[in-house]
Formats: C-alpha cells, sequence, structure tokens
C-alpha cells in the first residue's frame, strides 16, 4: 500500500498555480487521484472526490480550520462550534437541516423567484447606462443581499451592511491568522444584527423565511439559539459566494459574443450555460473534509483525522470525464453533475435560490444588453475559491 508520502506535491503558490490554476489542476488530475499539499489531501478524481464528499467516512472539516485560525473565546466562536459547520454526521446535523432544505429546496426556493426578479429589475434600473460601471458593487455585491434583505424582511438599505460582512466573515476559508480579529468581529456585528432581525419578525410575522424559520422553532424543530445561528449562516454563507458567483458568470459568458447572442435569442439555454459556467469556472475550488476513521482512498492508507480536500477544480477539469475541459461548451451533457456545490448532508443549503439569482440575472442581462462591453475582469484563485477582485462593464441602454 502507498502512504502518504508517495503523493505528488501541489504547491497552490506556484507561479504556474496562481497565473492558470484550472489548467494546472486538469494535468495533475490527468495524472493523479490524489495529491498532498501544505493543507492536507487533495482528491483530483471525480469519482474519489465525489465519494468523499459522499462518504460516511469522512466528516466536517470545520473544527480544524477554526483551530488554524485561532478564533478567540467569544460569541463568534461560540457561534461557529454551534452552527451547522461544525456538527459532524449524526442525528442533531440532520435535524439542523430538515426546516431549511424544505423552505429552500427547489420548490421552496422557486417561491422567491417574485422578490428575486423584482430585485433584479430595480438594481438594473439604478445602474448608470453607457458608461463604464464597477458592477462587483452595483451588480454582483446588491443582489443577493438583497434577496437576503426579502428573506429577512429588512429594509433594503441594510443590503449594504450584509454584503460587506459576509465578505469580512468568509474570509475564515483564507486560513490566514491576520484575518481573525475582522473575521471575530464581523460575526459579533452579524450575531447583534440579526437578533435585532429576529425580535423584529416576531413582532410583525410576515410571508418571508426569517417568519417562517421562527414558526418551525415555535412548533420545537428548531431551539432559539439554533435559529439565531440559522439566519446568522444564511448571512455569512449568501453574498460572498453568490457575488463571485455572478461575477464568474457575467464574465465567462459575455468575453464569447456568440453565446451571449445565442442566449439573448433563447433565454432557456440559460440555465445549461450556467452549468457549464459552474463546471469550467467554479467558485468553489475545493471543498473540505476531515477523515473520521482510517480510510483507503485509491490503495494510499489515510489515518482518522486527516484533513482531506475534495478538488473540485480538478474534478471538472478532469479530461478522464470532461473530455477537452478546457472548451467552454454549453452543450455538454449535464451528467456528470458539477461540485461546485458539495453534496449529501454537508450540501449547499442555497444552491436552487442562488441559481434562481444567477438565472435571473444573466436572462436580464443577455435580453436587455446584447452589446454589454466588459472593460475590466481579473480572478483571483485560492485554493478554497474563484474570486473576482474586478469587474467593470458598459450596458448598453
Ligand atoms: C454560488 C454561490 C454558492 C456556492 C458556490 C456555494 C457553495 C457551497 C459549498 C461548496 C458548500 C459545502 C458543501 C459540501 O462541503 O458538501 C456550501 C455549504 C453551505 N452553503 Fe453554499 N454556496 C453558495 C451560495 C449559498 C447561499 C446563497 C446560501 C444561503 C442562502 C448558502 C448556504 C450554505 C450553507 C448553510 C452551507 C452549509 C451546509 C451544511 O454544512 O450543512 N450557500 N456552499
Amino acid at each position: 500500500m502507498k502512504s502518504l508520502s508517495d503523493l505528488p506535491e501541489i504547491d497552490f503558490g506556484a507561479a504556474d498555480y496562481l497565473a492558470a490554476p484550472l489548467p494546472v489542476l486538469a494535468g495533475y488530475s490527468a495524472r493523479f487521484k490524489l495529491g498532498r499539499s501544505k493543507r492536507g489531501i487533495e482528491i483530483f478524481d471525480y469519482d474519489l472526490c465525489r465519494d468523499a464528499i459522499l462518504s460516511r467516512s469522512f466528516g466536517t472539516g470545520h473544527p480544524k480550520l477554526m483551530n488554524v485560525l485561532g478564533l478567540p473565546e467569544g460569541p463568534a466562536l461560540n457561534y461557529k462550534r454551534n452552527s451547522i459547520s461544525f456538527h459532524n454526521r449524526g442525528e442533531t446535523r440532520r435535524r439542523l437541516r430538515v426546516p431549511l432544505t424544505t423552505l429552500m429546496g427547489p420548490e421552496g426556493s422557486e417561491r422567491f423567484r417574485t422578490d428575486i426578479k423584482h430585485v433584479v429589475n430595480l438594481t438594473f434600473a439604478e445602474i448608470p447606462k453607457n458608461r463604464p460601471v464597477d458592477l462587483i458593487e452595483a451588480l454582483c455585491d446588491r443582489i443577493p443581499s438583497r434577496v437576503y434583505c426579502y428573506w429577512i424582511n429588512a429594509p433594503m438599505a441594510d443590503a449594504e451592511f450584509v454584503s460587506r460582512t459576509s465578505h469580512i466573515v468568509q474570509q475564515v476559508h483564507t486560513r490566514n491568522p491576520e484575518t481573525t480579529k475582522d473575521v471575530t468581529e464581523g460575526f459579533e456585528r452579524l450575531l447583534d444584527y440579526v437578533d435585532t432581525r429576529v425580535e423584529a419578525a416576531r413582532q410583525n410575522p410576515g410571508d418571508d423565511l426569517l417568519s417562517d424559520l421562527i414558526r418551525a422553532t415555535d412548533a420545537g424543530h428548531l431551539s432559539e439559539d439554533e435559529l439565531r445561528n440559522w439566519v446568522v449562516k444564511l448571512a455569512e454563507a449568501n453574498t460572498d459566494n453568490s457575488s463571485h458567483q455572478i461575477a464568474i458568470a457575467v464574465i465567462e459568458l459575455a468575453s464569447r459574443p456568440e453565446i451571449w447572442a445565442a442566449l439573448g435569442q433563447d433565454t432557456s439555454l440559460v440555465s445549461q450555460a450556467l452549468r457549464e459556467v459552474m463546471r469550467y469556472h467554479p467558485r468553489s475550488l475545493s471543498t473540505s473534509r476531515e477523515t473520521l476513521e482510517d480510510v483507503e482512498l485509491d490503495g494510499v492508507h489515510i489515518p482518522q483525522g486527516e484533513a482531506i480536500f475534495p478538488n473540485i477544480g480538478a474534478a471538472h477539469w478532469n479530461p478522464n470525464y470532461f473530455p477537452n475541459p478546457e472548451t467552454f461548451d454549453i452543450y455538454r451533457p449535464d451528467k456528470p453533475t458539477h461540485l461546485n456545490f458539495g453534496g449529501g448532508i454537508f450540501s449547499c443549503i442555497g444552491r436552487f435560490a442562488v441559481t434562481i439569482e444567477i438565472e435571473e440575472v444573466i436572462a436580464y442581462m443577455v435580453t436587455h444588453f446584447p452589446d454589454l462591453k466588459i472593460t475590466k475582469s481579473s480572478f483571483a484563485h485560492s485554493p478554497m475559491f474563484t474570486s473576482v477582485s474586478e469587474l467593470e462593464g458598459i450596458l448598453d441602454a
């Protein structure tokens, strides 16, 4: 049996990775099923990634992450310890997810479409036309944070706080202890904010997600603390990820004029085009797990307690599963499915809602702005995420 030291080593700080991470990952995945990096074991093979994401032998990687960051004792760490991310496989995790997977499942999320369309219409109405605009600030951040305001029945003006704070707290995934202070304070502000929103919704319940979660709490499905943790979690996980994925979709689609025009002529193609965006350039370049017991992967013995990273970028560019992975092809078959939202009992709670958000943004843009020009754009890639650092464009009137 091979041991961990036999695995090829990947350096996420290497110039070739930083310049073109997905082709580099494609090269690894064509040759190796597993690798090693500073953070732990990397899985490059699509099937092995999927298995690790779903398998009972792998649990949450979040507690290790908190140790790396050294979050101090206090409200932020307390929230983290009790939030869904820290709960391993088992009854509590299952029970905690039920109200959310019901309210935010495919049908539950369809209920948000009308509000999402309002947010999209309002946001584009406000963006100046025929001159360069920072689309991260004016579009990508605003859509998910405004949708969150609908979910919790908050004034639209709160969206700026929601998106700013989400960007701050999501820095936990940088694994950089220099971010610990900002992250801690960000969580503290978010916890206070959520407390005031829960209080307001209790006084004035409505037909919104927060009021539904309060009703689930009153029916005994969640405790008060669990309710609060979920509402914070939805803010934490929402804007940052969604904003970057919206920006990625705009760049990848608008920079291919023939595809932009095809989508404008037939918006029913938008959903499959987004699937290909999330395969070709996923926001999630990996997710994390920890081995719950000794396991054998591809003939390699991996001891219990090892940090494991299903490398989604490598799996999506694995030529054994996605022929010519460097070709952006919106007509690819829908299987194998992309892994941008993870899977199983850890899968992304917001995946149906955010997919609707991005569909509505792109459908609006291809029909209203056939001559959209991207004037500046750039990406940054960490081992965990694709981020859009700059996106400027001119919307044609
Ligand atoms: C395009 C945007 C998004 C991407 C790429 C994304 C991706 C992910 C990924 C990869 C995971 C981990 C899954 C796993 O390890 O199996 C996750 C978890 C999660 N996501 Fe998302 N997400 C996005 C948007 C959202 C939104 C909009 C929400 C909430 C409204 C959300 C809520 C969550 C929650 C609560 C979890 C933790 C689930 C658990 O531990 O049970 N995400 N997401």
